[in-house]
């Protein structure tokens, strides 16, 4: 149709969720406690003292789910696997846990839909955070482990297989501002803590190649900053190295880079935490990399370059975060769909297919009196960064497909319940779920293949 942007033929639709954002069931059917669990009694830690112990009761609902994805016509679904469902302990297989994994994927396939199936979205077995958790070396063992685990019992029927999602967010803000589980403050411990995500999904994607997967990625999230004067160039070059460049290198095979070594040798936690070998294993050869876009960062340089600064890693020093630039959603995050474009052409370099495996907006919804949710704010975020996927497309990014974050409403970590990023509305109390306007919109892109100009 005129006025069209037409996608390339194949291009992958959908929309992702995290297991312990939508399951609840957190004790059912022999279900280990994560470290969200605990982190979630800690006054203060969640906001409005929430937990995922219920959330979307998916754990229940999925059929219903699953059937919501059919009728927006939806061709995949990325969601995530709970270790501590997998394997309570951490290290010893329940069958009746796995099992839920089994019928979610046969539901889906009954609809031609395609798992794509993340390994790990932050919900670590406590028992194993009582070891260390990603402090410990064996992680990336007990890791490998898992992944067989739920490769040997899938791995027939799913073909998408992606080891971690956001390694920054899991070891920096976990292990590093305590704003997420475990909820610890070393800075240290957060740099130790990332290369092990790092070998993990190393070991992790090599076994899961060796036991016949022919499509194995990880998913990065990536903030582009944006200096806020001229001046700031070594403030951007900081930020991106240890928000960006610092999982995006090591993964490509490229090593570290040099300067964020630098930039991170007084806190002395990743050189120890480096064996020989190791980068070589973090370089398993992958399909695609999962790129998670939500937001730039604007950056400004510090006056005095040994001034630390808080973000994004206490510590960090010569550069701080500065307020997002209007407009910006409720979470407080810029909208700048540019910076996705140019973020996709600058990955498609590297010559490897990217997904958009997430991107997306809370706005405070509503359900209207006749049961409509008109979320025209979203309904434009979508847009605008739809077609700023395709011009990265037409600037020869290699795109094969965008998930929307999220299908449902969830339990948004530390914001708890406030912020809600679904393109399906849910009512926390009925479970009830309406499609919002932004579905239908992505239904409708999805089925033509386009987004309208
Ligand atoms: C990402 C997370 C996802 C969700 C969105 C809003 O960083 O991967 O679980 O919280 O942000």
């Amino acid at each position: 149709m005129a006025g069209d942007r037409v996608f390339p033929p194949g291009f992958l639709w959908g929309a992702a969720t995290a297991a312990y954002q939508i399951e609840g069931a957190a004790a059912e059917d022999g279900r280990g406690p994560s470290i969200w669990d605990t982190f979630a009694t800690v006054p203060g830690a969640v906001e409005g003292g929430a937990s995922g112990a219920t959330a979307c009761d998916h754990y229940h609902r999925f059929r219903e789910d699953v059937a919501l994805l059919g009728e927006l016509g939806l061709g995949a679904y990325r969601f995530s696997t709970a270790w501590p469902r997998v394997m309570p302990d951490g290290r010893t297989p329940n069958p009746a846990g796995i099992a839920f994994y089994d019928r979610l994927v046969d539901a889906l396939l009954e609809r031609d839909i395609t798992p794509v199936l993340t390994l790990y979205h932050w919900d670590l077995p406590q028992a194993l955070q009582d070891r260390g958790g990603w402090l410990e070396r064996d992680i990336a063992s007990w890791f490998t482990e898992y992944a067989t685990t739920v490769h040997n019992r899938l791995g027939d029927r799913v073909t998408q297989w992606t080891t971690l999602n956001e390694p920054f967010c899991s070891a920096f803000l976990g292990y590093g501002t305590g704003v997420h589980a475990p909820g610890l403050r070393d800075p240290k411990g957060a740099l130790r803590a990332a290369h092990h995500h790092l070998l993990a999904h190393g070991h992790a994607a090599r076994a899961l190649r060796a036991a016949g997967a022919t499509s194995v990625s990880i998913a990065l999230n990536f903030s582009p900053a944006l200096p806020n004067s001229p001046d700031d160039h070594d403030a951007v070059r900081r930020f991106d190295a240890v928000h960006n460049r610092f999982f995006l290198d090591p993964v490509l095979g490229r090593g570290y880079p040099a300067d964020l070594l630098d930039d991170v040798a007084h806190l002395d936690g990743l050189h120890p935490a480096i064996h020989d070998g190791d980068l070589d294993v973090i370089a398993a050869p992958l399909d695609w990399i999962g790129v998670n876009y939500y937001a730039p960062t604007r950056v400004t340089s510090l006056p005095d370059p040994t001034q630390p600064s808080n973000c994004p890693l206490p510590g960090l020093r010569g550069m701080s975060v500065t307020p997002p630039r209007e407009p910006v959603t409720v979470t407080g995050w810029e909208q700048h769909p540019e910076s996705l474009t140019d973020l996709l052409v600058r990955l498609g370099r590297c010559g490897i297919p990217l997904v958009v495996a997430e991107n997306g907006s809370a706005f405070p919804d509503v359900v209207d009196p006749d049961g409509r949710v008109r979320d025209s704010d979203r309904v434009r975020y979508l847009a605008e960064h739809l077609r700023a996927v395709h011009a990265a497309i037409e600037a020869g990014a290699d795109v094969r497909g965008y998930l929307a974050w999220s299908l449902l409403d969830n339990f948004e970590w530390a914001c708890g319940y406030g912020p809600r990023f679904g393109v399906v509305h849910v009512d926390f109390t009925s479970q009830r779920r309406v499609v919002k306007d932004s579905g239908w919109f992505l239904s409708r892109v999805a089925t033509r293949n386009a987004v309208p100009d």
